[in-house]
């Protein structure tokens, strides 16, 4: 796409990336894609504000160009030093030597670690500003959102915020760049949610924070770093972050999320014979096979969806390794408050169970209880297997 005006002399200069399997190396995004947006400001000095990852390093260069000679550019805004955007740094350094670098102190030291820039740097402290002409920078620190040095910027002039990763989203731009250009916003939103799990959600308490210091600026325009540029409705990514916010503080949606995993259908029958529970009992469900689907798709589920059940099979005296594996994400993007059951078969001597209660703990659910059953379950099993999903069904009604 070509630079895009999004309030006079400031231009979205973004690349969509559609080729990249995994974002981070992790999370899917082949059938979905990514935007790095970055911006560039037209005044007196000219600024650009965050850079691109390094595969789009000609796009981004190109983007630039179209409307400003590189050697005019006097400030590079860094709000976050992640490489998706930060990537060209080196190249730019070369190409517009007499740049400076604006950043927290962690970002400028970050710079020296990741890409050996030392000079032509600045170090921004909370609310300092820099005039460029007619427009006014305002550097936010909004620190681990989602990294300790991540800060936002705000050009009060244009009551526009430049708040970098907050508020992104996975999903190519297509078409246009702002939300009043898309009659259904439900894709972007829904990409929101899955990069708000996948990528921040595990900082909850400093979105917090963030939001705090954002809140006392009149705001008509937010322009992350990833996804679409809310100027119709600049409110509704702060609604939907503080809806976000309070599922990571036991606020939840009715509903119960089912993570699966089975080898030989043991576990998978005993499952498909209860399920009817959710429908009687009136609340929503969702049903993931563990060893088919990433955990990235699981996490939006996971994150706002009251109950949980996991059915798995017992696998060398422990749990059965793709529940494990979506689990530990689970753990590690701080998946708490769940009502939460567990069953599976085993054969010889079980153990997958004392594996859920372990999270069950550390991660403060409130557990209903489990049953391991031997080989194929039986009547009296599933009379068992019913009663937990009942009891997680309605707990999370
Ligand atoms: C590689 C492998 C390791 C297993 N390890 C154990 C074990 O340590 N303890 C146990 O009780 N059963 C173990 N089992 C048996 C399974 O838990 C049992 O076959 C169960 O019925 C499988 O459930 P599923 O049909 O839902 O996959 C293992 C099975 C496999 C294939
Ligand atoms: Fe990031
Ligand atoms: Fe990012």
């Amino acid at each position: 796409m070509r630079p895009v005006e999004i309030r006079p002399d400031i231009f979205w200069v973004g690349v969509n990336d559609r080729s990249t399997e995994l974002f981070e190396g992790l999370w899917p995004i082949h059938d979905i894609g990514v935007s790095y947006n970055s911006y560039l400001i037209r005044d007196e000095k000219t600024a650009l504000v965050d850079l691109s990852k390094e595969t789009f390093t000609e796009d981004f260069i190109e983007q630039v160009a179209e409307l400003v000679d590189l050697n005019k550019i006097d400030y590079i805004i860094i709000n976050h030093m992640e490489p998706d955007h930060t990537g060209v740094l080196q190249r730019i350094r070369k190409l517009v030597p007499n740049a400076v670098f604006v950043g927290m102190g962690k970002a400028i030291e970050m710079m020296k670690d990741f890409y050996g820039v030392t000079e032509n740097v600045k170090v921004v402290k909370h609310e300092e500003m820099l005039s460029l002409g007619k427009f006014t920078l305002k550097f936010l620190f909004t620190p681990l959102l989602h990294w300790p040095e991540t800060m936002m910027t705000y050009v009060g002039e244009e009551k526009l915020i430049f708040t970098c990763d907050g508020f992104g989203g996975f999903g190519s731009l297509n078409s246009s760049i702002f939300d009043d250009d898309y009659e259904d916003l439900s894709l972007y939103e829904g990409e929101m949610l899955r990069y708000y799990t996948n990528i921040v959600a595990a900082f909850n308490r400093n979105v917090v924070l963030a939001l705090d210091k954002v809140a006392p600026y009149p705001i008509e325009v937010i322009a992350p770093s990833h996804g679409i540029i809310w100027r119709k409705n600049p409110q509704r990514p702060i609604e939907l972050y503080k809806k976000w916010i309070a599922y990571g503080n036991g606020e939840a949606d009715p509903g119960v999320t089912v993570l699966y995993g089975s080898m030989y259908r043991n576990t998978e029958r005993a499952m498909d014979q209860v399920l009817e529970e959710f429908a009687k009992a009136n609340v929503p469900v969702e049903v993931f096979n563990v060893s088919g689907v990433h955990p990235s798709y699981m996490l939006p589920s996971l994150w706002s969806k009251r109950g949980l059940i996991v059915a798995c099979p017992t696998y060398e005296r422990a749990m059965f390794p793709s529940m494990v594996h979506a689990l530990d994400i689970a753990e590690i993007k701080k998946v708490k408050n769940k009502v939460a059951a567990y069953f599976g078969s085993y054969a010889w001597s079980g153990g997958a169970k004392a594996v859920f209660d372990g999270y069950a703990e550390r991660l403060e659910w409130d557990a209903v209880g489990g049953l391991e059953f031997v080989g194929q379950s039986k009547e009296n099993d599933i009379a068992q297997i019913r009663e937990l999903v009942r009891a997680v069904a309605q707990k999370s009604s």
